[in-house]
């Protein structure tokens, strides 16, 4: 009886697996490039003057909510700043970006370190960061692969991270509990921001205070999130232009995976156990994801003709590698509008090959869900070949 049961149970795996490996969905794509109306777009201008608003509306109403813009101020205090940190490397700076609307504040902590070296202002990555605060640890006390600000150092750019309890704790019940505080009618509407948006939001008010930072080179500002930071660096690319290029490690479901699959997880899934990520109206496609006017492919496409580097891990078949893939693959289609064109094949490259001279890049790196040093190392030679 065990043994048949084990048998079962392998078969049932392997099945999973393969279907894993297929490029199929369950039902065709919304295409890019026809409006609702039906209209078929093939130029640029009509590409941004009427489909890209459209999906972005479409986004922002059934899955991400509403991106809220206005505020009554904006402020940065240096709280701690350390020259030559690092062993002489860098210069540390430690940033409260204070938000005030309606006698409400909401402050995001940003840690960044300069390069001492840079002879002109510096490209910056900024980290979304959902995992534990020693991972951008401004002392380097601690030093995580998951934000390896040595390793940015030495290549020429400077670094930076936010915590996204900043903007909301990532818990059903204290969610509300910041950047909402500025947009409490946000919390009523069905398509409300959530705590993904207001992840977001918090690093787009990053982008407004590295304006002001005459170290950084304000044009080349790239976002970093790995799951659900990939999720949020994703939905924060599509929203705010002024970001250069977009990493999302591992971002699976409703990050760079489409939804029209049966691999890893679902929509039902996802919206039970954080209910606090996605608007009200995302809970309707719980057990109809071929409902969605929308699929993954097209939030990669409100990127462009911005670089976009999506990773994957090969035990991680939660974040569906495979369908993970075929969005960027799909997108294609916009980015050769802008004449950007990138040759990636419908079949994903073989695990540890990174495809980095492309404007869509990618790789499934062999291991557990995580983003590691090998994850970085190909971040920055994606960012060095887009800014050579
Ligand atoms: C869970 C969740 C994923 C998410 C991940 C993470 O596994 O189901 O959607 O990406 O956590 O953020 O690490």
């Amino acid at each position: 009886m065990i043994k048949r049961l084990k048998s079962c149970l392998i078969l049932l795996f392997v099945i999973t697996k393969s279907y894993a490996q297929t490029i199929e969905t369950t039902s065709p794509l919304p295409d890019a490039l026809k409006t609702i109306d039906g209209i078929t777009i093939d130029k640029v201008s009509d590409w941004e003057k009427k489909r890209r608003p459209e999906i972005l509306t479409l986004f922002e109403d059934n899955i991400y909510g509403q991106m809220p813009k206005k505020f009554d101020k904006i402020s940065y205090k240096t709280t701690n700043e350390v020259a030559n940190a690092m062993n002489g490397k860098a210069n540390l700076k430690e940033v409260d970006i204070k938000v005030e609307k309606d006698k409400k504040t909401v402050t995001i902590h940003l840690i960044l370190f300069i390069p001492v070296k840079a002879t002109k202002n510096s490209p910056v990555f900024l980290l979304i960061n959902n995992r534990g605060k020693e991972n951008t640890d401004p002392t380097r006390k601690v030093k995580s692969e998951f934000w390896p600000a040595e390793m940015a150092i030495d290549s020429g750019y400077a670094i930076a991270a936010f915590h996204i309890s900043d903007a909301a704790p990532d818990n059903k019940d204290t969610y509300q509990n910041s950047v909402l505080q500025l947009y409490p009618e946000q919390l009523n509407a069905d398509n409300g921001m959530k705590a993904i948006g207001a992840w977001a939001w918090a690093a787009s008010r990053v982008m407004d205070y590295f304006k002001t930072n005459k170290d950084i080179d304000f044009n080349k500002v790239s976002l970093v999130g790995h799951s659900r930071g990939g999720k949020a660096a994703l939905w924060a690319g599509a929203q705010d232009k002024r970001f250069a290029m977009i990493f999302a490690s591992c971002s699976g479901n409703t990050g760079a995976a489409l939804a029209r699959r049966k691999v890893g997880e679902s929509i039902k899934a996802i919206n039970t156990t954080f209910p606090h990520w996605f608007n009200n109206n995302y809970k309707r496609f719980n057990d109809n994801a071929d409902a969605l006017p929308v699929d993954q492919h097209l939030l990669i496409s409100l990127i462009a003709p911005r670089p976009v580097y999506t990773t994957s891990a090969t035990e991680d078949i939660w974040a569906d590698p495979v369908g993970s893939y075929m969005s960027i693959s799909e997108a294609q289609k916009v980015y050769s509008l802008y004449g950007k064109k990138s040759g990636l094949s419908p079949n994903p490259p073989a695990v540890n090959t990174p495809i980095i001279q492309s404007i869509l890049g990618y790789h499934n790196r062999e291991g557990i869900h995580n983003m590691t040093a090998y994850d970085w190392g190909n971040f920055i030679r994606f960012a060095g070949f887009h800014y050579k």
